[in-house]
């Protein structure tokens, strides 16, 4: 599934706002960014698509399912109703019938609101979500195994790292409860603990516990056939949808891994950094959130694509508020090259305020946000951060009251002021540290042009 474009009627700060989402002709991947200022409507044009998606997703649980609605306050000030449109392609009706018309593929539906007492301007057409909804659920009769589209929201708030202090009675964890908390609260770690528990259970039942071959391979020698033998043991013993989380969290979080279910001193979940186990909850919050967003993209992707040898292979919509939130710069550069190796067939719409996501990667579309309008950023793959700063996000990428003195002692020195120019020179001195490299540069400039004035 992937959303072709989108039109927000009087929401929030839009008046009127029409977006294409990548992949476009000129952008071939999976990923659109919006930056802007604070206020500038990122978050709302987020939980706009989330509204609009989550009629699919209601009405794939049932037939006359209802979705959020467009809350009251969102509607744009002065204006008596609100509308989104989405415009939404999914080739699932490929796989039954090859010679459909590529226009089958094509799924719109409005949601709109009125303010309590007043007339609407835009009707509600939710014909298209129904039929979606119900080529998936026909699909879901026909083959229990059949996947479904992946459609998440995280938002801000996401990394709450909730882990249950009993151990409940079984879950019975089917495709459609991969889509359980997915637009309201985004990472849902509790259940995310107690899936993988269960299916940890399940895997260690079924093979040789995971602790106990560690051991073993302590003791064999590692030539030995017993040694080949009991890899490939491991091998097949291991759950394919736990790889899938493994596998994600290990390619976003090098150095990484085991992450397991321990129920002794307390119940809780570790994982090994650097040859060391730490509590999840020791972690850093950059690592927690990493590896609950992670971990939750995966394990709603495995349990949704129960068929695919590999789950990360599963399609869907994944939108992502602030994705840079508590990242240090290394992982902001990667953030977008890291989830479209790991989740190759998703859709990613992200936020951002660091120039380091946008600029590491070349086939992203990027979107400025400036009054309530849209604008396509040029690539800037390759850029420089300061340069994005500069040019993408509108800021000074130094202190401006000193960006102004130095282009002050610039101007002097170009106008053979020079006594003036040594002044200013003097005090930013007094200010900057002896190994600033402008006032280095500065420093020669004039030293240049005193030597120029003396020679004449
Ligand atoms: N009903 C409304 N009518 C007009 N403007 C609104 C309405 N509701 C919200 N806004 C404006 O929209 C802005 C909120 O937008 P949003 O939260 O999407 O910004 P953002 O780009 O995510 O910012 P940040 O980077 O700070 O998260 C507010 O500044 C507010 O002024
Ligand atoms: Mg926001």
């Amino acid at each position: 599934m992937q959303i072709k474009q989108f039109k927000l009627h009087n929401i929030g700060r839009f008046r009127s706002l029409e977006v294409s989402l990548a992949p476009t002709p000129d952008v071939s991947s999976n990923v659109t960014v919006l930056v802007g200022n604070n206020g500038a409507g990122k978050t709302s044009i987020l939980k706009s698509l989330a509204t609009s998606l989550s009629w699919f997703i209601s009405r794939l649980r049932s037939e006359k399912g209802n979705g959020n609605s467009i809350p009251e306050e969102v509607i744009f000030k002065g204006s008596s109703s609100a509308a989104i449109e989405i415009t939404v392609m999914d080739e699932h009706g490929q796989a039954v019938n090859p010679n459909i018309d590529k226009n089958e593929f094509l799924y719109r539906w409005t949601l709109s609101k009125a303010r309590r007492g007043k007339k609407a301007e835009y009707a509600s057409r939710l014909n298209d979500a129904s039929r979606l909804a119900n080529d998936y659920r026909i699909a879901l009769t026909n083959n229990d195994q059949c996947s479904l589209p992946l459609i998440a929201f995280y938002p801000v708030e996401r990394v709450v790292l909730d882990i249950p202090l009993k151990i409940r009675e079984k879950h019975n964890f089917l495709q459609l409860d991969g889509y359980d908390n997915s637009l309201n609260q985004g990472v849902d770690f509790r259940r995310f603990f107690e899936w993988f528990r269960e299916r940890e259970d399940a895997e260690n039942e079924s093979g040789i516990p995971q602790d106990m071959l560690a051991k073993i391979f302590e003791i064999v020698d590692q030539n030995s056939s017993i040694w080949q033998k009991l890899q490939q043991l491991k091998a097949s013993s291991r759950d394919r949808q736990l790889t899938a989380v493994r596998t994600a969290i290990s390619n976003f979080m090098p150095g990484f891994t085991n992450l397991k279910v321990r129920r002794k001193p307390r119940l809780h979940m570790s994982i090994d950094k650097d040859n060391d186990t730490f509590n999840v909850l020791q972690l850093s919050q950059g690592e927690k959130s990493l590896m609950a967003l992670v971990g939750d993209i995966a394990r709603r992707l495995s349990m949704m694509n129960p068929s695919l040898e590999n789950p990360l292979q599963g399609n869907g919509v994944v939108l992502i508020d602030e994705v840079d939130m508590h990242l240090h710069p290394t992982w902001q550069r990667s953030i977008i090259e890291r989830l479209t190796m790991t989740f190759p067939n998703c859709q990613f719409v992200l936020t951002t305020h660091s120039p380091l996501v946008i600029s590491d990667y070349k086939e992203v579309l990027v979107y400025s946000l400036e009054n309530g309008e849209l604008v396509q950023v040029p690539s800037q793959y390759g850029q420089d951060a300061n340069s994005v700063l500069l040019d993408v996000m509108d800021t000074h990428i130094r202190n401006q009251r000193i960006a102004e003195k130095f282009s002050d002692l610039l101007d002097l020195i170009q106008d053979r002021k020079l006594a003036k120019a040594r002044e200013l020179l003097e005090s930013l001195e007094q200010e900057l540290p002896e190994s600033n490299i402008e006032l280095t540069k500065a420093k020669l400039l004039l030293r240049k042009q005193e030597l120029r004035i003396e020679k004449n």
